[in-house]
Order: C-alpha cells, then sequence, then structure tokens
C-alpha cells in the first residue's frame, strides 16, 4: 500500500488519519495514512526519512507549514500566494511538490457546502497570521465587494493587505475601527479561538442574514461561533468542513480521485454531538 502521513505538532488529536481512512475505503484506493508528532526542529530530518522510505505524500500542519513550503522544490501558484504548505507530493522525477488546499478547502465548504454567496460580498476576516494568508487568494478570486482583515497588531494585516495589492484592494485595520461597519461573512482566523477567546467585536458588525465561519474546530462551538448565534447570524460554523474539504483536494492531488466530502463531513459532525 502507498503510504502517506500527517505532520505536526501537535498531532495526537488530528481527524486526518480517519477522513483519509474514509476516502480511501470510498474509492477503492489500497493506502496507509498515519499521523506523526514531528516538532519544528525535527521537520526536515523526518520528511527526508519519510520519503527515503518510500512515502508517497504528506500533509503538514501546524507549526510547520512555512518549513514545508522551504522544503519543496517546486509550488503550486496557491502554496506561492500562500508563503505556506499543507500538501507534499512526491512527483514521478522525484521531485517533491508544495500545494496549499486550505483556501480552497474554505472556499468549497463555503459554496457548495453552505451555499454562501462570495461575489458581491462584505467580507471581514480577523486574524493577520498564517491562516490568513493561506485562505485569500481563493476569495478573492470571488470577486467580494470589499475585503478588510482587522488584526491586533494593525501592521501585520497591512502587510498582508500590501501583498495581495495587485489582486485586489484589501483594506487592514484594527479592531477599534470595526464599531459602525458591517459585513456579510465574517471569518475567524486568529489564534484566539483556540483558547476560547475572542477579539473584541461590536454588536451589528454581522449584517442580516450574515454568516460566520471559524478556521478552527472543535467538539463544542467555539467563542465565534456562540458569537455569531448570539448576533443574528443565518449560519455560524467552525472549520469542520473545511477541514474535510482540503483533505479531499490532498487525495486529489495524490490519487487523481475525488472523494464525496457530505457523507464524511456528516459522520465527523454527529460524532461530536
Ligand atoms: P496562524 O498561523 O494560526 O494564523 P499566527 O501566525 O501565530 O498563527 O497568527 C495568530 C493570529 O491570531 C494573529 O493574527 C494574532 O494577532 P497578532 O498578530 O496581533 O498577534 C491573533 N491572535 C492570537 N491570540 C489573539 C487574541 N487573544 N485576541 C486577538 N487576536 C489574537
Amino acid at each position: 500500500a502507498d503510504r502517506y502521513a500527517v505532520f505536526g505538532h501537535p498531532i495526537g488529536h488530528s481527524k486526518s488519519p480517519r477522513i483519509h481512512k474514509l476516502f480511501a475505503e470510498q474509492t477503492g484506493q489500497n493506502l496507509v495514512y498515519t499521523a506523526q508528532e514531528v516538532p519544528a526542529d525535527t521537520f526536515k530530518a523526518a520528511a527526508d526519512a519519510f520519503f527515503a522510505a518510500g512515502g508517497k505524500g504528506l500533509n503538514c500542519t501546524v507549526p510547520l507549514k512555512e518549513l514545508a513550503w522551504n522544503y519543496a522544490d517546486s509550488l503550486s501558484e496557491a502554496a506561492a500566494a500562500a508563503k505556506a504548505v499543507n500538501t507534499l507530493a512526491l512527483a514521478a522525477d522525484g521531485n517533491i511538490l508544495g500545494d496549499n488546499t486550505d483556501g480552497i478547502g474554505l472556499l468549497n465548504d463555503l459554496t457548495a457546502n453552505l451555499r454562501i454567496e462570495l461575489p458581491g460580498a462584505a467580507i471581514l476576516i480577523l486574524g493577520a497570521g498564517g491562516a490568513c494568508r493561506g485562505i485569500l487568494a481563493p476569495l478573492l478570486k470571488q470577486k467580494p465587494a470589499s475585503l478588510v482583515i482587522a488584526n491586533r497588531t494593525p501592521a501585520r494585516a497591512q502587510a498582508i493587505a500590501d501583498d495581495f495589492k495587485p489582486l485586489f484592494p484589501v483594506e487592514a485595520c484594527g479592531y477599534e475601527a470595526l464599531p459602525g461597519r458591517s459585513f456579510n461573512l465574517i471569518i475567524n482566523a486568529t489564534a484566539a479561538s483556540l483558547s476560547d477567546e475572542l477579539p473584541p467585536l461590536p454588536a451589528g458588525l454581522l449584517a442580516e442574514n450574515g454568516t460566520c465561519y471559524d478556521l478552527a474546530y472543535a467538539n463544542r462551538p467555539t467563542a465565534f461561533v456562540s458569537w455569531g448565534l448570539a448576533n443574528g447570524a443565518a449560519k455560524s460554523v467552525d472549520g469542520l468542513g473545511m477541514l474535510v474539504e482540503q483533505a479531499a483536494e490532498a487525495f486529489y492531488i495524490w490519487r487523481g480521485r475525488r472523494p464525496a466530502t457530505a457523507p464524511v463531513i456528516g459522520l465527523l459532525d454527529a460524532e461530536r454531538q
């Protein structure tokens, strides 16, 4: 069987082995996918060892996405724009290709699963770290009316806005600039969710019939998902759908087959209730 793995630190609660096992069963692919605890300082040695032993592909998660971006012999357009890689694939010529399926994973969940209308939407992203950078290009290609990045440290938001200027006039600001504005879609890309914290968000920030989307996922509603529900969101969801969709895109890169994602999302969602 062809071997795949996810590297990260911590990796203990990763749902990726389960997701890829379900994909493999569904599409009749003979593969093994494991999770491996890999701290940043051992990433290169671990990846070298994995491919030297015949491994075919890797997913890389926190805190390894930038290291994987450096490791790849060549980069997809998405990985180059994100300056981060979540999927490494061994090519026929022995080169390691770096891709980033996080952005397309989010886009597929928003459009195909949640039926959110992105063209013409006013979009707000909270947070200006790697998670924000990874999702920007595919969102901007949908031609929203506007896209604002708000961050605790406004200079980091401005740096991302400057990078994406050739593609779209992204606006950057601090949280204090948000009162009085409203958005159809608010995406939480801060690391605050993981510690159940929330950036300061004013009432009225979410437009009528708006959507809240937390890139993080958890067994219980995150602080941001709860904020959305309390602030009139038509939909307020966490990133479980994105997790499955980014995995499906990686599976497609490796195996050339597109698994059905809805039954896998449904199964994982049912298990956490
Ligand atoms: P990631 O790769 O997950 O995006 P990161 O690069 O460390 O991780 O970025 C974390 C993001 O969460 C940043 O936007 C950070 O804000 P700063 O740039 O000001 O540090 C944001 N963040 C983390 N904890 C936060 C909190 N308690 N409140 C608001 N924002 C927070």
